[in-house]
């Protein structure tokens, strides 16, 4: 089987190459290996583990603390209709080539939200981690949610809560700029993309491994957060998952008060743009994204994923170069946020037209990332070679 990008309307890529997915899943790894470590061993649990930021953390706390790690995920494996998802060979990969290194990797694949996750988590701790973790990294992005206690589907929605905004966006299919508008968010919307979004999950979990006696001494956990530049603040900080990200600051604080007997911490980490399969359907980020991108290169400042990760986690996590804002929110996002960053990313978008695009933004370097996450377009790797899908499908995550 020969494996091509199937693109579907909107620029979504449908199909990964599970081949480039090893490739993208090893250069993170060989980013972190080339790098001194930034802790002493930990035991970790990823809750969204198989892609973008959860992903880059598993494999910087991997790389960078020895750590024997447990990751979270909802994903679909190989059949003999479809190839599986590309977290699902993330999944693979990592565990593969941790265990060659000599971690633990464990996955479970599940619904996060739920009560059976969290205890098959539990029994996990138990029976491989000696009983303990050292740190929970939240890294969600879902659409939706089942409330466990009230067996009720909630459904998270982009929307704005100041009116209806134009958002004009990239197709990444036609590789063009399309209009589009931001509706305007009823009440509902609001307390809905909350109750996906927010932090009463992150809440649930915490509480629940505490309860079984699980946390060690020092315990961390920090959930990751987006605030948004001026170009984005109408889609994004005024936009309902804004809403969600407010309601995740304050669970930060009720539970960074609730970890206190254990010398632990919680907090919310505000991390950098990037392309990941969430933000890359963000109405108006695409654009923002390819602004930014051409700006932070010029000054050498950009970072990738596992750049970004291993740089927040070696400095602020871990190292004592910690930026903390009025809400006590962990500033990764620094970078991105200098002003004279920001001024120059709002010139190009200003000037942005369907004509111009790709020449005065870095379209092509977002692109890029946008093929990686389904593993394509990767250096060495040949996408004429056929796959062995029977050999494929005796892999198990
Ligand atoms: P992603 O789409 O790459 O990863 C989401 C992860 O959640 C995947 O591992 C997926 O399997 C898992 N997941 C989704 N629903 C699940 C469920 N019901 N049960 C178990 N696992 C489930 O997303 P990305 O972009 O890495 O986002 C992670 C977090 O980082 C989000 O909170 C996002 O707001 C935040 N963030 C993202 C930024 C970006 O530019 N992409 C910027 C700053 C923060």
């Amino acid at each position: 089987m020969i494996i091509k990008p199937e693109v579907m309307r909107g620029g979504l890529v449908k199909n990964p190459h599970p081949i480039g997915c090893k490739a993208v899943v090893e250069k993170q790894i060989n980013y972190m290996k080339k790098k001194s470590c930034f802790s002493d061993k930990k035991r970790a649990l990823i809750i969204g583990g198989s892609s973008g930021y959860g992903l880059a953390s598993r494999i910087a706390l991997a790389y960078g603390a020895y750590a024997d790690t447990i990751c979270i995920s909802f994903e679909s494996g190989i059949s003999d209709k479809r190839i599986g998802t590309a977290g699902w060979w993330n999944n693979i990969w990592f565990k593969e080539q941790a265990e060659k290194d000599g971690l633990i990797a464990k996955n479970i694949i599940g619904d996060a939200f739920s009560d059976e996750v969290k205890q098959q988590t539990i029994s996990l701790i138990k029976k491989t981690f000696d009983g303990k973790i050292d740190v929970v990294i939240y890294s969600l992005a879902s659409p939706r949610r089942t409330d466990p206690k009230t067996g009720i589907t909630h459904n998270s929605v982009l929307k704005s809560t100041i009116g209806e905004i134009s958002a004009p966006t990239l197709d990444l299919n036609k590789q063009t700029i399309v209009s589009g508008k931001m509706l305007e968010a009823t009440k509902h919307d609001i307390d809905e993309t909350i109750k996906v979004m927010g932090g009463e999950d992150w809440q649930l979990w915490i509480e629940a491994l505490k309860d079984a006696n699980v946390l060690a001494q020092n315990f961390k956990t920090t959930a990751y957060s987006y605030d948004g530049a001026d170009a984005t603040d109408a889609i994004y900080k005024k936009g309902t998952i804004g809403a969600a990200k407010r309601h995740l600051e304050k669970t930060a604080l009720e539970l960074n008060y609730m970890l206190q007997g254990i010398h632990g911490e919680a907090f919310v980490t505000v991390l950098k743009a990037l392309v990941t399969k969430a933000s890359a359907f963000i109405p108006l980020f695409p654009l923002y994204g390819c602004a930014l991108f051409k700006v932070m290169k010029q000054q050498g400042t950009h970072e990738n994923t596992i750049e970004q990760i291993d740089r927040f986690m070696r400095d602020m996590m871990y190292g004592n170069k910690r930026i903390i804002d009025e809400t006590q929110r962990v500033r990764s996002d620094n970078l991105e946020m200098d002003v004279n960053t920001q001024r120059l990313t709002n010139e190009i978008m200003a000037k942005m037209t369907a004509e111009n695009f790709k020449k005065i933004s870095d379209f092509d370097g977002f692109y890029q990332d946008f093929l990686e996450l389904n593993g394509f377009n990767i250096e060495g790797v040949d996408y004429n070679l056929a796959i062995d899908s029977e050999a494929l499908k005796t892999k198990q995550p």
